[in-house]
């Protein structure tokens, strides 16, 4: 497969990034775009830094039409496309749909268009298990329904795979959706990570920056759920095996071992973990206490969710080998690399 020329269309970003390591290491000729919007430059230097190989970089917003074709058009012999490029912050697209639906709907539709006249089948599209909103029954699999959207983020990634799954019936296009749980952590090199831009918003990076002394603590957002410790449970996943899980799905399509045109699988570990949990878990790999108080529920948060992993497992062939301790040290030996270089 070490012939094979891969596109990663916002390659710099938290998991695009350690998806594009991964690739290398494998020995794909990785092609990058990002437009460098919640990103830098400065991240191909990490991925030099762990695989020993620059990839080869071009800033693009997908957004533009024109120069989304005339990029596909001076770059031949694409086998397959990973498209991560897409914006992510809930509440902002709360606050601004419209720029969510442009970039996130415009640009996948814009890299669709490319690959269908440029004749690449081969797509896998980043999603995630916002799809289920609050799950009737746990942990939830891939025969789930698709609830309505609580955000317009979320809705961007439903509309997203219908478009996908539509495109596949009309064109010829073999796509596999990935839907992620809770990505967490960093590479272990602590080359690459999560650059969060203002206050985190997530979970883990408000920890770890809490714990650097950034913040002054953490607040747990409702303790009040109807859950073993009172605050919500999600399925925290290790960025690193959300990359090779990517790498698995592709080989699935270039050896047309797919089952069908569109599939998608679950990425969680099966299991979940409360906030309280993952306090805990950060205390102990970090060797110190975490300043935290528990405030208001935080609107919109689903109570608990968790992967049914046995699709990904025994269809995909992949499994989740970190844990959280395993997560969560990475992602405090990445916070504290930041803090050495700042
Ligand atoms: C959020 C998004 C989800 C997106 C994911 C990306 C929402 C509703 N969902 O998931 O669509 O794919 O990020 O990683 O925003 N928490 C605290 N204190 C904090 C921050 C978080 O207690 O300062 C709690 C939350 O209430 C939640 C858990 O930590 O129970 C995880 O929160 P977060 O990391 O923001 O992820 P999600 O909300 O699950």
């Amino acid at each position: 497969m070490s012939d094979k020329r891969i596109l990663v269309t916002g390659g710099l970003g938290y998991i695009g990034s350690h998806t594009v390591v991964c690739l290398q290491e494998a020995g794909f000729d990785v092609l990058v775009v990002d437009d460098c919007s919640n990103s830098s430059e400065k991240v191909l230097d990490g991925i030099a830094a762990i695989s020993g190989k620059k990839p080869y970089f071009t800033k693009l917003d997908l957004r533009d039409k024109e120069a989304t074709e005339a990029y596909f058009k001076s770059h031949s012999n694409i086998d397959g496309v990973i498209h991560f490029a897409a914006s992510k912050a809930v509440g902002e697209s709360v606050a601004d749909p419209l720029k969510y639906y442009e970039n996130n709907i415009g640009g996948l539709v814009y890299v669709l268009q490319a690959c269908v006249k440029h004749q690449i089948n081969n797509f896998i599209f980043s999603s995630s298990c916002t799809v289920y909103g609050e799950p009737d029954t746990l942990p939830i699999d891939e025969s789930a329904p698709v609830k309505p959207a609580a955000s317009p983020y979320g809705n961007t990634k439903q509309v997203g795979e219908e478009i996908i799954l539509e495109s596949c019936k009309a064109y010829g296009l073999q796509a596999i959706s990935l839907r992620y749980f809770n990505p967490i952590g960093a590479h272990e090199s602590a080359e690459i990570g999560e650059l969060p831009i203002g206050v985190p918003q997530n979970l883990v990076p408000f920890i770890t920056q809490t714990a650097a002394g950034l913040r002054k603590e953490l607040e747990v957002f409702g303790d009040d759920y109807p859950t073993p410790d009172g605050s919500c449970i999600r399925d925290y996943i290790h960025v690193v095996d959300i990359a090779e899980a990517h790498m698995v799905a592709l080989y699935r399509l270039l050896e047309q071992k797919n089952n069908s045109d569109y599939e998608v699988f679950n990425l969680g570990t099966g299991a979940g973990s409360s906030v309280f949990d993952i306090i805990k878990t950060f205390e102990k790999v970090s060797g110190q206490a975490l300043p935290h108080k528990v405030s208001d529920r935080r609107a919109g948060d689903i109570i608990s969710v968790y992967a049914d992993t046995k699709k990904a497992n025994e269809v995909l062939g992949w499994k989740a080998r970190f844990n959280n301790e395993d997560a969560l040290g990475s992602a405090w030996k990445w916070e504290q690399k930041i803090r050495s270089k700042s």
